[in-house]
């Protein structure tokens, strides 16, 4: 049996809360860690392929490829077919119930489902963890997939630190199978600052690098296994 690589979703149904800052962010510290990484951008406004775009003309390297892939019936063997040439397939699945987002839970290894801290972001994740529900039917017994909603854009200020309980609770008691991961990822302008020089946080200059950034979301994607 071949080995294929690792594919990766970063997914739900909601815009707006950090799919494609993770996307490339996680692209970003796996391609550091020395691996192949394909991004595969499913939104139909890909801002992941546009970021991509402005890395290569920016000649930031090194070079992380890009496919926009959208269409019926053809993401989950695109998909595989990038995971027999890539050690991990990143994919953006941009922000609404989708053909491609279905297709990509029925294949891919890992799925990553920010939700930020507020009522209506965490309600929103009932569509997510009903969907989990369906795929897991057919993905069938022992093939569950492996998903993890994580809090991105939490805030910082320590008042407010109840809202992240409160979420925190929401989330592990309404939706156990979406297994929300203990590292927390707050709102930091380090990735706004990373995207303006085309990186992700871990790859900007050690200048502007910001270490607390860098230390969640290595936490997180350590958390998560990867
Ligand atoms: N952890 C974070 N800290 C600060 N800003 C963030 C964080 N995650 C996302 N953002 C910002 O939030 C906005 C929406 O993020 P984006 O990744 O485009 O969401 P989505 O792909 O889910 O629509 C962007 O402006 C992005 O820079
Ligand atoms: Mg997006």
């Amino acid at each position: 049996m071949t080995q294929r690589g690792h594919i990766i979703l970063v997914g739900t149904e909601k815009g707006g809360v950090g799919k494609s800052t993770l996307a490339v962010n996680t692209a970003a510290y796996l391609k550091q860690k020395g691996f192949q990484v394909v991004i595969v951008d499913t939104d139909t406004q890909p801002t992941t392929n546009t970021f991509i775009e402005q890395r290569a003309a920016a000649g930031v390297e090194p070079h992380i490829p890009c496919y926009i892939i959208q269409g019926e019936k053809k993401i989950a063997r695109d998909l595989l077919g990038l995971a027999e040439q890539f050690q991990f397939v990143v994919v953006d699945a941009g922000g609404r119930d989708s053909v491609e987002l279905r297709e990509t839970m029925l294949v891919c290894d890992t799925m990553i489902a920010p939700t930020e801290v507020g009522l209506f972001e965490t309600w929103a994740l009932k569509k997510t963890a009903s969907l989990v529900n369906d795929v897991n039917i057919i993905r069938g017994e022992g093939n569950a997939i492996n998903v993890h909603a994580v809090l991105n854009c939490a805030p910082t200020n320590p008042f407010l630190r109840n809202r992240i309980d409160r979420a925190i609770e929401f989330i592990t008691h309404n939706f156990p199978q979406l297994n929300l991961a203990e590292t927390i990822i707050h709102n930091r302008v380090a990735y706004s600052d990373a995207a303006l020089f085309s990186m992700g946080i871990v790859e900007v200059p050690a200048e502007v690098k910001d270490a607390k950034a860098v230390k969640e979301l290595v936490a997180f994607l350590e958390e998560i296994g990867l």
